[in-house]
C-alpha cells in the first residue's frame, strides 16, 4: 500500500501573555496527531513577534514578515497584547495587518456548547447551542480609514469609516450560504439597515438577492440588536451567522459566554481561494491577569488547531479534537481554574491529547 505523506508548514505566533502558553499546547497537539498518523507531518517554526520585539525594534513584526509568512501552509497565532505598546498598534501590526495583507476576508467562529460545560442559560444544553458565526474580516467598520483633525484641542474630530463593498459583501454571504448548504443549515443574515441607511442597506440588498440564489436554504434577516436578543432567547434557531466586522465580532463573544466563556472559542481567519495561508487563533487575548501563571484554559487553542486541521483538508481530525476535548469536560476530573478546577495548562492539554483517538478511516 501507498501511503501519502501530506507534509505542512506551520508558522507559529505566539505572541504576548497566555499566548505563548496556550500556543505551547497547540504544537504538543500537532506532534500527538503525527503520532497517531505518520501520514500527517508538521514542520513548525515559531516566530516571537511580540510586544518585547516591538520595544526593541521599533516593530512588532519585521519588515519581511509577510513574506517570510506567506511560504506556510497556515499561521497559528496565540494571543497579542501587551500593557507597555498601545493595542491599537500592536494588534494592527500582527493580527490585523495579517487578516488583510493575506485577504482573510473570512473570519469563522464555532459557537457549539460541548458536554460537561454550564451555560448560563437555564434549562439549555447542547442540544441547543451548536452554530457557526461567519463574520467579514477584510473591511466594514474596521477597514482602518479614516483620521483625526485638531488633535487634542476642544475641536478634536474623529472620523472612522466604514467600508462596504458590493464585491466584499456579496463573497461573505455567498461563503456563509455555502456552508448554510453544506451543513444542512438555516442561514440568518445580521445588519442594520434600518439605521445605517447606506451600508446597511447595501449589505440586505445584496442579501435578498444573493438568497434568490439559494432556494434550498432556509434564511433570514435580523437587525443587530434583535439578533442579540434572539440568541439569548432563541439560540436553537441559529444556523450559519453572518455579519459585518463588528456586528459578527461583538455577537461572536455574546456566543463564546453562552458555551462556557473565553476558555472555548476558537477562529479561523479563511483566505478561501488559498492564494495566501490562513490563521487560526483563539479568540481570547492575552490574559495579563493569568499570564506566565501556567493555568490558562488550552481548549480554544486547541480547536483553533482542529479548525487549521480541517482547512488543511482534514476536517476528520477537527471532528477528533473537537471529541477528546468533550471526553475530558465530560469527565470532569482535569479542570483549569476558569472551569472551577485546580488543573494547569498543561494538564488540561496532556488529559485532551491522552484522549485523542485517529478518527477511523
Ligand atoms: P482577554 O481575552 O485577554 O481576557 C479577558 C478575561 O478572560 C480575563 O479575565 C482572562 O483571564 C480571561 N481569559 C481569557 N482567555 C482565557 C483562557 N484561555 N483561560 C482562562 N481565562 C481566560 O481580554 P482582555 O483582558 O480584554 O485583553 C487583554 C489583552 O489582549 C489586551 O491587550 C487586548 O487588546 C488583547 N486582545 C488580543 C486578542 C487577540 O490576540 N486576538 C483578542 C482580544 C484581546
Ligand atoms: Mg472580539
Amino acid at each position: 500500500m501507498i501511503v501519502t505523506v501530506s507534509n505542512y508548514r506551520i508558522a507559529l505566533l505566539p505572541g504576548d501573555g497566555i499566548g505563548p502558553e496556550v500556543t505551547s499546547s497547540a504544537r504538543d497537539l500537532l506532534a500527538a496527531i503525527t503520532a497517531l498518523d505518520s501520514s500527517l507531518v508538521f514542520q513548525t517554526e515559531e516566530f516571537g513577534w511580540n510586544a518585547e520585539q516591538y520595544l526593541r525594534t521599533g516593530a512588532m513584526m519585521p519588515s519581511d514578515g509577510m513574506d517570510t509568512l506567506a511560504k506556510f501552509d497556515a499561521i497559528f497565532l496565540g494571543a497579542i497584547g501587551d500593557e507597555r505598546v498601545p493595542d491599537h498598534i500592536s494588534l494592527r501590526q500582527v493580527i490585523f495587518a495579517i487578516r488583510q495583507g493575506f485577504n482573510q476576508y473570512v473570519n469563522l467562529r464555532p459557537v457549539k456548547l460541548l458536554g460537561g460545560v454550564a451555560t448560563p442559560l437555564a434549562g439549555r444544553g447542547p442540544e441547543d447551542l451548536d452554530m457557526i458565526i461567519v463574520r467579514e474580516n477584510s473591511e466594514g467598520e474596521y477597514s482602518g480609514l479614516g483620521g483625526t483633525l485638531f488633535p487634542g484641542s476642544h475641536d478634536e474630530v474623529a472620523l472612522q469609516t466604514s467600508v462596504f463593498s458590493r464585491r466584499g459583501v456579496e463573497r461573505i454571504l455567498r461563503y456563509a450560504f455555502e456552508l448554510a448548504r453544506s451543513r444542512g443549515w438555516p442561514l440568518t443574515s445580521v445588519s442594520k439597515g434600518n439605521a445605517l441607511n447606506f451600508t446597511g442597506v447595501l449589505w440586505d440588498d445584496l442579501f435578498a438577492e444573493i438568497s434568490a440564489e439559494y432556494p434550498d436554504v432556509p434564511s433570514n434577516n435580523l437587525l443587530v440588536d434583535a439578533a442579540a436578543l434572539h440568541l439569548v432567547q432563541h439560540p436553537e434557531k441559529f444556523g450559519v451567522v453572518v455579519a459585518s466586522n463588528l456586528f459578527g465580532d461583538i455577537l461572536s463573544d455574546l456566543g463564546a459566554a453562552l458555551v462556557g466563556g473565553l476558555g472555548f472559542a476558537a477562529s479561523a481567519n479563511l483566505n478561501p481561494e488559498r492564494t495566501f495561508p490562513s490563521m487560526f487563533e483563539p479568540v481570547h487575548g492575552s490574559a495579563p491577569d493569568i499570564a506566565g501563571q501556567n493555568v490558562a484554559n488550552p481548549v480554544a487553542s486547541l480547536w483553533a488547531v482542529g479548525m487549521m486541521l480541517a482547512h488543511l483538508g482534514h476536517v476528520e481530525w477537527e471532528d477528533a479534537i473537537v471529541s477528546a476535548i468533550e471526553s475530558v469536560l465530560v469527565e470532569g476530573i482535569v479542570r483549569t481554574p476558569d472551569l472551577g478546577g485546580t488543573s494547569t495548562t498543561s494538564e488540561m492539554t496532556t488529559a485532551i491529547i491522552n484522549a485523542l483517538k485517529a478518527p477511523s478511516a
